[in-house]
């Protein structure tokens, strides 16, 4: 409850300060602009109440006040803050309308909600803003990049990128006077379609971005990455440099929401391809302008979609993803994952880890010691909740299964099932590779925040799901199947909230 109170006292200070900002001396685009952030303000502020008293709405997961979230957009790190924004639609708990939700933090675990950063500028044409990223120019001006959509520029063979410039706290951002940023004519003889998501990176001195695409109208292959580099410290002007990547399978249509940065001695490509986010470890031939990848996987093949990072003040490869899949009507829909540690495994693999800071949400705390597990369920006595976090090591011995269950109904009948059988681990039915090697016990990180899971297996495995449970079904459990399996050790906090 206390978390309601302050994110609505939040918005409230932050539309006060917005109507504030629109004095009679500005010009017709800023008025309009701030004009559009307070009708959006407005319409999310007087849906929040309703979306905040949903006994299956997140609680430690960055999420609007009310209504839609896709991508998380932008992250930067500015004046001792961690900035964060989302696509977020204020008028509805479905897609449309794209704006930028804003939030920020000082730790990446705890945060407030701050006035939408970007509204659709209607009077210049545009309908949504679309993904895009965040970058402090050569002359020390904080851009956002982002996609333009509107009847002149659509998303499917006529978008434009734009920027805006944020103010010395980012609380306000500008339509930049340097718009369409990037057009299509850089392209020359080439036709890129669905050209979006903008990602900038830089390599010594120069500035680069990537966008995603297609060459081949969306039917199918010749999914892109294609490369910019920036001609001027201003960051307003770019020229093509060609193709980075062509996904090698043919039936990917597109390519969404672009990252592209180094991690140890490796760069990493991240995709949104319609589909299961995938990523491709490997080398940046500058000179040639292409990628070299080495190796393919998926980063979560559950709820998760579109994800975005940052370099963190630590030097740590921090990324959250969008978790989609919830049901419509209920005044709010999507949140955003927790942070996700990304790292190089020895064996060339990422590896995903919980931002280790979250431990900071931690409250009670229950464990249980080491104890044998047959066909009978272990219920822990003392942990119970929809807001916990789980940590559980596990000897699957000689069993064909082992594993938990949260959510689980008294008489277990019911329960979110986390297994694995030796080769994979299955969250709620989504599966995803996991080998131990000899010896190797299962450690199984969870993070169950209401209707969504977040499960880490081992460092390297990672499944996000969205779940249905009735509001009485709080219980955990620990099981094998078709064997003796061993449970090592199970510690369990509830949670508090992030806000
Ligand atoms: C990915 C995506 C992006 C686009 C945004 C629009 O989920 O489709 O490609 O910029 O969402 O909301």
């Amino acid at each position: 409850m206390t978390h309601l109170i302050r994110g609505l006292g939040c918005l409230a200070a932050a539309t006060a300060g917005v109507v504030m900002v629109a004095t009679p001396d500005e010009t017709s685009g800023v008025r309009q602009a701030n004009e559009a952030i307070t009708r959006a303000m407005n319409s999310v502020r007087a849906a929040a109440p309703r979306a905040q008293e949903d006994p299956a709405r997140p609680i430690y997961h960055v999420c609007p006040p009310a209504f839609w979230c896709n991508d998380p957009n932008g992250p930067v790190f500015h004046r001792g803050y961690y900035h964060l924004f989302y696509q977020h639609n204020p008028y509805g708990d479905r897609w449309g309308h794209m704006h930028w939700g804003h939030v920020r933090s000082r730790d990446l675990v705890h945060w407030e909600h701050l006035p939408i950063a970007l509204a659709p500028s209607g009077e210049a044409g545009e309908e949504h803003c679309f993904s895009g990223c965040t970058v402090i120019n050569g002359k020390g001006q904080a851009m956002i990049f982002y996609t333009s959509i509107g009847p002149d520029r659509r998303a499917h063979d006529s978008a434009q990128q734009w920027a805006a410039l944020g103010d010395e706290d980012l609380m306000t951002w500008t339509k930049h006077p340097a718009n369409p940023v990037l057009t299509e004519s850089l392209h020359g003889d080439t036709k890129v379609f669905e050209w979006r998501d903008p990602f900038a990176f830089q390599v010594g001195r120069d500035r680069y971005m990537v966008l995603g695409g297609n060459l081949n109208a969306t039917r199918g292959g010749r999914a892109v990455v294609n490369l910019y580099r920036a001609e001027n410290d201003e960051l307003t002007e770019w020229r093509y440099l060609g193709v980075l990547f062509e996904h090698p399978d043919p039936k990917v249509v597109n390519i969404e929401c672009p990252n592209f940065f180094r991690l140890g001695n490796k760069c990493v490509l991240v995709v949104s391809p319609h589909g299961s986010v995938q990523h491709f470890v490997g080398s940046f031939d500058a000179p040639a302008h292409r990628f070299v990848s080495e190796l393919q996987g998926r980063l979560d093949p559950g709820n998760y979609y579109a994800p975005t990072g940052l370099e963190d003040a630590q030097g740590r490869c921090v990324m959250w993803g969008w978790v989609n899949g919830f049901p419509e009507g209920r005044g709010w829909n999507g949140c955003l994952t927790l942070p996700r540690v990304l790292t190089l495994l020895p064996n060339g693999e990422l590896g995903q880890e919980p931002l280790p800071e979250l431990s900071a949400l931690r409250d009670a705390h229950a464990s249980a010691a080491e104890l044998p597990l047959g066909e009978e369920p272990y219920v822990a006595p003392a942990i119970a909740g929809d807001t916990l976090e789980l940590i559980a090591e596990l000897d699957p011995g000689q069993a064909r299964q082992v594993g938990l269950q949260v959510r689980r109904s008294t008489d277990g009948a019911r329960s979110v099932k986390i297994v694995y059988d030796g080769r994979e681990l299955d969250v709620a039915g989504t599966r995803t590779p996991l080998r131990l090697a000899a010896g190797e016990k299962l450690v199984v990180h969870v993070f169950l925040d209401r209707s969504v899971v977040e499960v880490y297996a081992n460092g390297r495995a990672c499944v996000t799901r969205v779940v249905a449970a009735d509001e009485s079904d709080l219980g955990v459990a620990a099981f094998a199947t078709g064997g003796n399996a061993t449970l090592k050790r199970l510690d369990a906090w509830t949670m508090k909230t992030i806000w």
